[in-house]
């Protein structure tokens, strides 16, 4: 029996489910050394509009089951990523969606407009996760009308899909769902790390010089799942889950919770191969228990 493995997800024609999550590809300049058929898309490091350097060393600290990174969003910039990155892309056989931030409303909306038509990017993905200079540093993924407005402000701007990267630091995941697919998103992409810290204790002091991380790997995996299925109970868009798959049993678990597509980030960093093995695992699953496509895979989604 073959198994359709594609997948329509938020505007977007996809071969695979699995996508290669944001920060854990960078621009995707070592994908050519990479076994790519099974890669569904990819998404790019998070840029802002202007280059930005980032946080000081050490930024990443392993952890039980997962690992802490405070990379501080390093990136060259809108104009490198066009000039440098952007014609990679355009020669590939799957999407590339750019992860988008901001420091202000207008800031994502200017990210776009320059972006928007550039041969290359397929669509745009939103960090909600950033903080919101303009009022007082509070993190626009916390806040419905923030959240809303900086999905409204890239809606604007381009006809391409758009997709919202939910942050769990939440106490409501489904209201925030709500208030971006209002305002336009595609598709929910549930989630981003979660907050944590390490300490060192010969130094007496946070393992990692910002502080505090993102959290991310299988620690988080049992979180991630609920918060995707919440998002999906939520909203009629389709969402990805993310966090913590290592392996394709991991992944069916956020595809029968409730999501139409899975990214894959920290498995990658423990194996170079691991977004093809979650494929052909998916696959292998489908095939087992007689469904013909990703789509006729049982969902757990009750609406009540
Ligand atoms: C080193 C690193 C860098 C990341 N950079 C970004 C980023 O730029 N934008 C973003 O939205 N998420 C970023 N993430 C979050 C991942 O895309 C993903 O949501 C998270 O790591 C959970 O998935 P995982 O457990 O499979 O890694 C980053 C994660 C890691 C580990």
């Amino acid at each position: 029996m073959t198994v359709d493995m594609s997948v329509s997800v938020g505007g977007l024609r996809l071969r695979g489910p699995v996508l290669a999550a944001s920060g854990t590809f960078g621009y995707g300049t070592e994908v050519p050394l990479l076994e790519r058929r099974a890669l569904g898309g990819m998404v790019s490091k998070g840029i802002f509009l202007r280059p930005r350097a980032g946080t000081p060393p050490p930024r990443i600290v392993e952890t039980p089951s997962g690992m802490l990174n405070a990379i501080g969003l390093q990136g060259p910039g809108a104009d490198a990523l066009i000039r440098e990155y952007a014609p990679l892309w355009a020669s590939w056989d799957f999407p590339v969606l750019v992860n988008i931030n901001g420091e202000s409303v207008g800031e994502y909306g200017e990210l776009t407009s320059r972006l928007d038509g550039v041969p290359g990017v397929a669509g745009f993905e939103i960090n909600i996760s950033c903080p919101n200079v303009e009022q007082g540093g509070m993190y626009f993924g916390n806040d419905p009308h923030a959240a809303a407005a900086v999905t409204e402000a890239v809606r604007k701007r381009t006809r391409l899909p758009v997709w919202v990267k939910l942050t769990p630091m939440v106490s409501d995941i489904g209201v925030i769902a709500r208030a971006v697919e209002a305002a336009g998103a595609d598709a929910l992409c549930a989630v981003n790390t979660f907050v944590g810290m390490s300490i060192d204790l010969n130094a007496h002091q946070p393992r990692l010089s910002f502080r505090t991380g993102g959290l991310s790997g299988p620690a988080i995996r049992p979180l991630a799942v609920h918060l995707a299925h919440q998002a999906a109970r939520s909203v009629r868009i389709p969402v990805l889950g993310v966090g913590g798959i290592m392996r394709a049993e991991d992944a069916l678990e956020f595809l029968v919770a409730g999501c139409t597509a899975v990214q894959v980030g920290t498995a990658t960093f423990v194996n170079p191969r691991a977004i093809a093995d979650i494929h052909d695992g998916i696959k292998a699953h489908l095939e087992t228990h007689g469904f013909s496509s990703v789509a006729d895979l049982p969902r757990y989604l009750p609406r009540d």
